[in-house]
């Protein structure tokens, strides 16, 4: 049998790192995907290939060993064997839509895609299982993980997410439509992540009040998400922007994107780590193709909507 499961990528609309530190942040899944597939082979070893390259790792590899763009990969089939002490091994083939390093959530999407494949080889794949198998994958590579990225991977959509806490989808009949321009300067979210928890350290009170306003946000930016009121969300989102500049995660390149799709959007914004990556901007569906067209002599840029899917798992023979 070969096993096949497709996960979305992410934006995260609102409250990136301070959902590290226990706020609240809104994400949502978009229209672009992973696929996986996955086949039991009859040697003991792991087998993985992708656009970044080709490896075969025996099974009695320790995972810490293991090239970091494999990692997840060999972590997920190493443990599915294990559980179900299965005497041979597994081939991954990852196909991938979603830029890499980017801030689209392209190896939460694979750590998805992944854990549903090759659990899917042994057995029905229950989402919060898949869900449990993918984070601990993705923190073998980056063990600071909000979960917030895998979480709207599997199950699609828009949701509100807190550490320790169960997601809530925030229900919507709309659709959402975004630019995403990518400023082709990539990041490194554990030193992002480490340098805010440093701006923390440094300056708790200041930081306390950003979580406080922070949240305050989220609450106004869900109920207009719910209610399509684009203006007050693209306020929403600027504003937040603002509150990323302040934790010092942007720069002068992401900071003159935000400022140029600004002014044709209703609000734009650093989505993920900040340092590089991209920067996401709300506008009117009717609006969208000018507005790529107008930022294409620049930058590499995208429409995108929200995906209502999650995950998906299908059998082949
Ligand atoms: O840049 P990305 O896609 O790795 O997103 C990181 C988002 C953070 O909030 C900074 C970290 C996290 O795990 O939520």
């Amino acid at each position: 049998m070969i096993s096949k499961a497709t996960a979305p990528g992410k934006i995260i609309i609102f409250g990136e790192h301070f959902v590290v530190h226990g706020t609240r942040a809104i994400v949502g899944a978009i229209n672009k995907r992973v696929t996986i597939t996955s086949e039991k082979n009859d040697t003991a070893t792991i087998s993985i290939s992708s656009s970044l390259g080709k490896t075969t790792i025996p099974i009695t590899e320790e995972v810490d060993t293991v090239e970091k763009k494999f990692r997840p990969f060999f972590f997920i089939a190493k443990e599915v064997i294990n559980d179900y002490n299965f005497k041979n091994g597994i081939t991954i083939d990852i196909q991938s839509d979603i830029p890499i390093g980017a801030g689209l959530g392209s190896s939460s999407a694979c750590c998805v895609a992944a854990a549903a494949s090759v659990s899917n080889l042994f057995s029905r794949t229950d989402i919060s299982q898949v869900l449990d198998l993918a984070i601990d994958a993705e923190r073998t590579i980056f063990p600071k993980t909000s979960g917030a990225d895998c979480t709207v991977s599997a199950l699609g959509g828009i949701i509100e997410y807190q550490k320790e806490h169960d997601p809530k989808a925030i229900k919507t009949e709309h659709d959402f439509d975004f630019v995403v321009v990518n400023s082709q300067k990539m990041h490194n979210t554990d030193a992002v992540v480490s340098r805010v928890n440093k701006f923390k350290d440094d300056n708790a009170d200041v930081f306390s009040e950003l979580c406080t306003e922070e949240d305050n946000l989220i609450t106004k930016a869900i109920s207009s998400l719910q209610t399509f009121d684009l203006e007050t969300v693209g306020k929403c989102m600027s504003q937040n922007q603002i509150f990323l500049e302040q934790l010092g995660v942007s720069n002068d390149i992401l900071l003159s994107i935000v400022k140029l799709v600004e002014k044709d959007t209703f609000g734009a914004k650093i989505t993920g780590a900040g340092d590089g990556g991209c920067i996401i901007a709300l506008t009117e569906k009717n609006k969208k193709d000018s507005i790529l067209e107008h930022i294409k002599v620049e930058y590499e840029s995208y429409p995108v909507t929200i995906d209502k899917v999650g995950m998906q798992v299908f059998n082949t023979n």
